[in-house]
């Protein structure tokens, strides 16, 4: 028996699941210990929150609350999410808890004692303002790699390099938007050159992994591996188990993979056995996978393994790591920043979680990057689930329970064309067989649509509408090889859509208790139950509904204003700005701009010419009470002189609006 420990990547507690994160590391997983549990493999899932590191209390601080209060409240809502989708884990934890400190006290205890974390004084960016050292994400600006705007201080989104945060080209500091300071403090780092060579053959043995993660390693380590600080300086973490570390804790990167290891012990204690998990992680025969989305890669498939090597237990080392691309919605990239994203919790209010994880699974970002739109959605759900396996389970439901009251014998031998359409599909499961073991869910789930195709086109060919009444045995054949078929689909299928092939099974009267290769036998007679519908149709104005909703909260990109060089509060002082009465207004002859106006303060009167009778008419201005700018040197504009300027805001797409004040204040104040 196959025994596997399969992770997800723990995902940060700060914010709630998109479907970006499920179609990258949890579907993916899922679908895969679902395979395995069918095929009677020793499997555990295993994942968590990710609840320290800057990405939580940056996260905490814009909220107001304590980085405590923030992990809770994700991690809860993040847990209902991933029921709502039936992601089904052995253990869900999270790295707050006390036995995850604990284990990862000891992983870096263990690592410092054999001389492979040594400290060293290096530079960090550090906020005059702020009066702090600014940790990785505390700190943006240009990719010093790939020169994208917007890097954060570990990692760049665009090219997914790590970054040392102090190479970072116009840094600036993510809590008061200073350009920080480069000082010097002591931190902790980790070898990594040390482990080079033992690395290089480790990974030797690794050319099944998928392209893109062989591909990321390999530049890493071409490139020569560099020592990392492990540890930070920020307030939420794990404190560095050292007497002279002061306040720093654990880098989140160095401890968020040891939660791998925390929440399967924990998982040991809440069964009552508390040694189980050695039995999967001191296992040499038990195959390590981790799940994860592309920019995990380096620390997975490097320093992860590193980590892992030097312990003096013995740990197994990942045996597979199937990175997955990124999915964009319609066309365009994810940005939680912006709120542009398909929000879990959110989707489930609308519809079932089983239709998602097909249509994540039919279009999984396995080898690029995909794309999800509503109207895929819909054309999936509607054309594929419902007008093809729907379909196919209530022609054939319906056909036995009308003609047949439901039940339905194994013909004493079968004609040529059911036998070839048995064989045949025996043949397809063994291929999506493979699919599920190597990773490849969109073709296991274009194969299992297949096998529904045929069904439909052998039911249309055999037409037992004309049989039942001439040949009666060939319409019950007919529909015995479809049921057979479907009985087939329901266990190949179980992966994807595990409820629905339950209730498939149900209305079939088929055991709840099935095994992959419960598939070869024929059974000798069907029952069918109660039957419902399968799939409801989705509507052109539920997606309707979707589009709006998603535009809808994507909060519209601003570019930063451009700002002009400083002046001092003296050159401010030499501007004598004013409230002033408008008392007269009219069109300036042969300009379509300009009104002539006349200004009242006090006893004295003005005349401006003013650009704007684009935006006012002369009468609506009588009265109005504007700011005014009394000592602009007077010009000439049309032949009549302007003596001062009217001030206004203006912006290319709203336009222009004269500035008045709050309360309304005598003609002649001040203005300063
Ligand atoms: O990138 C992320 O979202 C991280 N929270 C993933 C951590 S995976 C593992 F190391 F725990
Ligand atoms: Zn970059």
């Amino acid at each position: 028996m196959e025994k596997i420990l399969v992770t997800s990547a723990l995902i940060y507690a700060n914010g709630p699941l998109h479907i970006g994160h499920v179609a990258g590391a949890y579907l993916p997983a899922d679908i895969f210990v679902r395979f395995h549990k069918l095929i009677g493999s020793d499997i555990i899932f295993i994942s968590g929150t990710d609840e320290h590191g800057a990405p939580v209390s940056i996260r905490a601080e814009k909220e107001g609350i304590t980085s405590r209060q923030l992990v809770d409240h994700y991690h809860a809502q993040i847990e209902k999410s991933f029921q709502g989708l039936k992601i089904d884990f052995t253990n869900f934890s999270g790295t707050a808890r006390p036995v995850h400190h604990k284990i990862s006290q000891n992983f870096f205890l263990q690592l410092f004692d054999k001389g492979y974390i040594i400290p060293k004084i290096g530079q960090q960016f550090y906020c005059e303002h702020d009066k702090r050292f600014l940790a990785d994400r505390y700190v943006e600006g240009e990719c010093p790699f790939c020169h994208a705007a917007g890097a954060r201080g570990d990692q760049c989104d665009n090219c997914g390099k790590l970054i040392d945060t102090i190479t970072l080209i116009d840094p600036s500091c993510k809590i008061c938007g200073n350009t920080p300071q480069i000082k010097e403090t002591k931190h902790w780092y980790l070898e990594l050159p040390k482990f080079e060579s033992m690395l290089r053959d480790w990974l030797m043995t690794k050319s099944h992994w998928k392209d893109n993660v062989i591909n990321f390693i390999m530049g890493w380590l071409n490139e020569g591996l560099i020592e990392r600080a492990i540890t930070r300086d920020i307030n939420w973490g794990i404190p560095v188990p050292l007497a002279d570390a002061g306040d720093k804790v654990l880098y989140v990167w160095f401890e968020a993979p040891i939660g791998y290891i925390s929440s399967t012990v924990e998982w040991a204690e809440n069964i009552g056995n508390p040694e189980r998990w050695k039995d999967y992680w001191f296992d040499k025969e038990c195959r390590l996978i981790h799940f994860i989305g592309k920019d995990n890669i380096p620390f997975h498939a490097l320093i992860w393994p590193a980590m892992l090597m030097e312990q003096s237990e013995p740990y197994i080392l990942p045996g597979d790591i199937p990175a997955n691309e990124y999915l964009n919605i319609e066309g365009s990239k994810v940005s939680t920043s912006r709120n542009y994203a398909i929000w879990v919790d959110e989707y489930l209010k609308y519809f079932d979680g089983e239709l998602l994880r097909y249509v994540l699974a039919a279009n999984a970002p396995e080898s690029k990057d995909s794309d999800f739109t509503w109207s895929d959605f819909q054309v999936k759900v509607n054309s594929e689930l419902a007008n093809i396996l729907g379909n196919l389970a209530n022609r054939v439901f319906t056909f036995s329970k009308k003609f047949f009251d439901g039940k339905i014998s194994r013909p004493l031998e079968l004609s040529e064309s059911s036998d070839s359409l048995l064989s045949n599909s025996l043949e397809i499961i063994s291929v999506i067989e493979s699919c599920y073991r190597n990773f490849r869910v969109r073709k296991a789930v274009n194969l299992i649509l297949d096998l529904a195709r045929s069904g439909n086109r052998y039911f249309d060919e055999r037409a037992p509408w004309h049989a039942v009444k001439t040949d009666i045995a060939n319409a019950e054949e007919t529909l015995y090889v479809c049921l057979e078929l479907l009985k087939k689909i329901t266990v190949v299928m179980t992966p994807i859509l595990p409820g629905k092939m339950l209730q498939l099974r149900s209305m079939m009267m088929l055991s709840e208790n099935y095994q992959w290769d419960s598939q070869e036998e024929l059974i000798p007679e069907f029952h069918i139950g109660e039957i419902e519908p399968l799939f409801i149709k989705i509507t052109d104005e539920q997606i309707e509904e979707q589009r709006i909703l998603l535009e809808g909260s994507a909060e519209t990109e601003t570019a930063p204003p451009v700002h002009k060089p400083e002046i001092s509060y003296e050159e401010f002082q030499k501007m004598e700005l004013r409230i002033v009465k408008i008392i007269k207004a009219e069109n300036v002859k042969k300009s379509g701009k300009l009104l002539q106006l006349e200004i009242q303060l006090g006893s004295e009167t003005r005349t401006i010419v003013s650009g704007i009778a684009e935006y006012y008419k002369p009468e609506e201005l009588i009265n109005k009470k504007v700011l005014m700018l009394m000592n602009l040197k007077p010009r000439k504009i049309m032949g009549i002189e302007s003596q001062g300027m009217i001030l206004a805001a203006v912006d290319s797409e709203t336009g222009l609006s004269l500035l008045q004040t709050f309360r309304d204040m005598p003609d002649g104040t001040e203005v300063s």
